[in-house]
């Protein structure tokens, strides 16, 4: 994001100007007052009183009469009687729906009035697709003031009263509300001022759509068995959109205790963050249930759910209840996350010296769901396949996801809910967190995943990809509107955010990084906090255990600065020189490598080396300068960033790399799992931007051959798909893809030999292993497994046809008549049906698809259906993915971004997301976090001028809405992938012509 953007909107001297000026007007007419004579001051007060009461009436006889009308239409008539002394300041910006002035400027609730305790009452109407609510909010007053701003957005509001006990009467005289589109924020204006001090009953009636959109108050559905589409009602609020169910102060710090009275029909229960404290049958036939309050909490993690779910449930140690609750026909697959969530409460209660404080976790699975899963406190929401866990058609990979996913918002309950960012500036401390928890607490469930191992791959490799982007941003990065608040749900917040923890860890050590979270814990708890906070905790955990490490300022460079360095270690005799420099993808003449940073791009390094000699002997030393000199090193080799804990990459002089690779070579398993992947990842980086030649990159990826574990050949597959995509087109392809082979080699024969069908026995590692193998040999059309896997898919699709014959001869048999593929290589060899398969193929397995009811199997016939070679083909299924009644719409981005990872597949989809932008950004919202996933897999892979000037022209036409830093860092991309091909292609073709001879 520029710099422009940010100044647009965030905080200005300008905005704090008008906040204060709005203020200030209340308190000067106060001081003239005092000022005048006695005579006048009873003049003058008779005539308040007289307007107070005309206004107080009108007041009330219009909203008594106004009920039946718009909420628009009253403010305009409200305006009419308005005889207020404010004089409201009229920027064009300002305007109210109404075209009145919206006199509070600032996108930031003011603090004059807070929230203490709502009390809410929902009435959804689910099959006419709409609620009424009401909802009485009791707030502090913390200044004097005669108005108040609160968050509502697509409400029709009704009628609202401000009183000074529980009864909802309009003492204090709401003169009038207007509404903010822009802000999403109602102001409403009042005849008497609220003294300080004072605690208030806001009551405020109003409606909504219960509409599809996948956030606020929502409609979602699922067909039972016996094919009748149900209807349910869930809530998503995070970040922003309590406001679209009920009227809030919608801002994290804004916390408050929740009480929900839920109306709903006979065959229907609700669910809240808390338990159900009674139900009543009314006299119209509907129910009434009403929950215990909530602790004090922010409305983000508010939810509640209107369904006819069947549930499984059991206690954790200290008999907290957990139920997972699913329709009716899946609840057979409920238990798997039972049992996950109920191991995983019990460790984080002990691992945080933190008792969960509900008496109650529900997790529930949501047919139509934006995100993967969603934290609200009491009350989870998740993907059908994020949670339901069905051994016929989820691999172990979706297995161990369910696991990091409950995981996950589990960590959730501690940090985010329990203690919560102070503004969404600071996501990373729920995100970051929680993404670094979530190993932990998978780790419990099965050992043998080893997450730590994985980690490497999955967020540290992953946060160094987007961070090399001058594009990317601060850890910390201040944000405003709704649109960049949805942007900062990325690798950043999460992945890196969770990579400097766990590099923190290691270097203060677990006792005392733990130490340090508990004390933050207790500190902050019900409340909230900056990562300045986070720091000092820690700080003080590590002066108390006498370490000698100013966490905050170490931590500082990393969290407020964008990117992260790269060591280049130089080598002479004995002496090793390191020096740290900034580390940038795009090296091309035009780069513009952003803005200065209030650290001069320099970190403070936690580094850490081994040498040939000591290879078990780890060396730590903190890099706070730019270069630092260590003597006495020997040895054929030195090897920086041990275990891969830190978050940068390490270049070595081209006698070090060498001796790498001969170690490699000798025995590769001197260096641990992570860091294989680090050392194959950092030289395909380093070779992609021209620090490192790339035959010394190649040449270390030939010890592959004797390679077995999964993590550095997940970390090497994920390299070389750069590769892959720039040489596709061109003739060097056939000599790249023997060199592929031939490093895949080893692990094809064991495939073979084993018989690749045999999944029994192995870890489920070597498992993921032996999928990724599979699959890479049928991207690359490697004849012996593509024929393998045709012939099983062609089995599965004429078998399955066979028994829907035979289940209507033998009934309740039918389903023992299944030909069974392996559930760990289904995806592929769906996959490799439809990439050898005509469109007839392409036309069965899409009717699987629709006919399919679980998520997981959805996704993996999705993924095939997107691996056709046929572009009229693909097209199709482009355009279905914007047919609600074919693709759900939460699926959309994965078809998507599915079609788009081939080569024709990019520029159908790059043409498909032109044609239908304004649909997808009505689809989604333009705030949607949604809108940067899309932007960035339909045009992230060009490597052409003409493809750049398409991308930039189309967006400079079409505002890009929450994608705004998305469309910056596609370009960059781009721009760096021009520049590869210009600067660096041929290096690569020579090494590869030179081996294929
Ligand atoms: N708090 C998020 C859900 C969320 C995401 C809300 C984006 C608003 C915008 C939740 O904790 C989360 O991070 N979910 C992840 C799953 C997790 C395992 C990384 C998700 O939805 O992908
Ligand atoms: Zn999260």
């Amino acid at each position: 994001m520029s710099d422009n953007e940010i100044e647009d909107v965030s905080f200005l001297p300008g905005e704090s100007l008008h906040r204060r000026a709005v203020y200030e007007r209340g308190i000067i007419q106060r001081f003239r007052f005092v000022a005048c004579t006695k005579a006048k001051i009873a003049l003058g007060l008779v005539l308040v009183v007289l307007i107070i009461i005309i206004v107080a009436l009108s007041a009330t006889i219009a909203n008594h009469q106004d009920t039946e009308k718009s909420s628009s239409e009253k403010v305009i008539e409200n305006e009419k009687q308005q005889t207020t002394t404010l004089t409201p300041v009229s920027t064009p910006n300002y305007t109210a729906t109404n075209g009145q002035p919206f006199p509070y400027h600032n996108i930031r609730l003011p603090h004059s009035v807070t929230p203490v305790s709502y009390k809410m009452y929902m009435h959804p109407n689910i099959s006419e697709s709409f609620f009424t609510g009401h909802v009485s909010i009791i707030c502090d007053v913390n200044e004097n003031t005669d108005f108040i701003v609160f968050h509502a957005k697509g409400l029709t509001i009704m009628t609202i009263k401000v009183s000074d006990n529980s009864v909802p009467t309009n003492l204090f005289g709401v003169v009038n509300w207007l509404e903010h589109e822009d802000n999403e924020q109602i102001y409403v204006r009042l005849m008497k001022y609220l003294p300080k001090g004072l605690k208030i009953n806001m009551y405020i009636e109003y409606n909504g759509t219960l509409g599809t959109l996948l956030h606020g108050f929502y409609k979602s559905s699922y067909l039972s068995s016996s094919n009748e589409k149900r209807y349910i009602a869930t809530t998503h609020f995070e970040p922003t959109h309590a406001r679209e169910a009920f009227p809030s102060f919608d801002e994290p710090a804004m916390k408050a205790t929740f009480e929900m009275t839920m109306i709903r029909d006979e065959q229907h229960f609700s669910l809240f963050n808390m338990p159900l404290k009674v139900s009543t049958k009314l006299d119209n036939g509907l129910y009434q249930d009403e929950f215990e309050t909530s602790v004090k909490m922010s409305t983000y993690l508010v939810a509640f759910v209107v369904c006819d779910y069947k549930n499984v449930s059991e206690t954790t140690k200290r008999k907290i209840q957990v139920r997972v609750f699913a329709p009716p026909d899946f609840i057979g697959s409920a238990s798997y996350a039972l049992e996950v969530a109920v191991k995983v409460i019990d460790y984080y209660e002990d691992y945080f010296g933190v008792k969960y404080p509900l008496p109650k976790q529900d997790l529930i699975a949501i047919p139509d769901f934006e995100a993967g899963a969603m934290e609200n406190w009491g009350l989870i929401t998740y993907r059908m396949a994020d949670v339901l866990y069905d051994r016929d058609t989820a691999s172990t990979h979706n297995k161990q996801n369910i696991a990091v996913v409950i995981a996950h918002e589990l960590a959730h309950q501690w940090f985010g809910n329990l203690v919560t960012m102070d503004w969404w500036d600071d996501l990373w401390l729920n995100e970051g967190f929680a993404s670094y928890v979530e190993y932990l607490g998978t780790d419990i469930v099965d050992h043998d995943w080893r997450m730590g191992d994985q980690f490497v791959t999955d967020a540290l490799l992953r946060a160094a990809y987007l961070d090399s982007l001058a594009n990317s941003h601060p850890i910390s990065q201040p944000v405003s509107d709704p649109g960049q608040i949805n942007e900062l749900f990325d690798a950043i917040s999460y992945s890196k955010g969770a990579s400097i923890i766990r590099m923190l860890n290691n270097y203060i050590g677990e006792d005392v990084f733990k130490a340090g979270l508990v004390s933050y814990l207790n500190k902050y708890n019900y409340g909230n906090a900056q990562t300045q906070d986070l720091w000092s905790s820690l700080s003080e955990a590590a002066s108390h255990a006498k370490l000698n490490t100013n966490v905050t300022r170490l931590m500082n460079t990393w969290t407020g600065q964008t990117g992260y360095p790269v060591v280049k270690v130089t080598r002479s005799r004995d002496k090793m020189t390191l020096t740290q420099s900034r580390f940038l993808l795009n090296t091309s003449p035009n780069a513009q490598n952003g803005t200065p940073s209030p650290y001069g791009y320099k970190w403070e390094i936690p580094f850490c080396y081994t040498t040939q000699t000591e290879p078990e002997r780890p060396v730590k030393q903190l890099l706070t300068d730019v270069t630092a000199t260590v003597d006495g090193i020997l040895g054929d080799w030195v090897k920086g960033n041990c275990g891969m804990y830190g978050f940068y990459r390490v270049n070595y002089d081209p006698d070090t790399w060498r001796g790498i690779i001969r170690q490699l070579n000798q025995n590769h398993t001197v260096f641990s799992v992570p860091e294989r992947a680090g050392l194959l990842d950092d030289a395909f980086m380093l070779a992609r931007v021209g620090q490192l030649d790339y035959s010394v990159a190649l040449d270390l990826s030939l010890y592959l051959v004797n390679e077995e574990d999964y993590v550095p050949w997940s970390s090497f597959l994920d390299s070389i798909a750069f590769l892959s995509d720039r040489l596709e087109s061109k003739p060097v392809y056939s000599a790249f893809k023997a060199y592929l082979l031939k490093l895949m080699m080893n692990r094809l024969k064991t495939i073979s030999e084993k018989d690749w069908l045999k999944f029994e026995n192995i870890s489920d590692l070597e498992k993921y292993l032996k999928a990724a193998i599979i699959d890479k040999a049928v991207g690359l059309g490697y004849a012996p497994v593509l024929e393998n896997g045709r012939q099983q898919f062609m089995s599965w699709l004429t078998n399955k046809t066979r028994v829907k014959e035979w289940g209507q001869e033998y009934g309740p048999l039918a389903p023992f008549c299944f030909f069974n593929l392996n559930v760990d290589l289904k995806a592929v060899i769906y996959m490799t049906g439809v990439m050898t398969g005509d469109g007839t193929v392409w036309e069965s397995v899409w009717k699987r698809y629709n006919e399919a009811r679980d998520d997981n199997e959805k996704r993996k016939l999705l993924y095939a259906l997107a691996s056709t070679k046929e572009a009229r083909l693909l097209s199709r299924l482009l355009h279905s993915s914007l047919n609600e009644s074919e693709v759900r719409s939460q699926d959309a981005p994965m078809a998507l971004s599915s079609v788009a990872t081939s080569y024709t597949g990019q520029i159908l989809a790059w043409r498909f997301l032109q044609q239908n932008w304004d649909t997808i950004v009505s689809r989604y919202g333009d705030t949607s976090f949604m809108i940067p996933s899309f932007i960035k897999s339909a045009c992230s892979n060009f490597d052409s001028k003409f493809d750049y000037e398409d991308v930039r022209s189309f967006f400079e036409a079409h505002d890009p809405k929450s994608g705004k830093r998305a469309i910056q860092q596609v370009l960059e991309k781009i721009q760096a992938n021009i520049n590869w091909v210009s600067q660096y292609e041929q290096k690569v073709v020579d090494w590869l012509n030179k081996k294929s001879h």
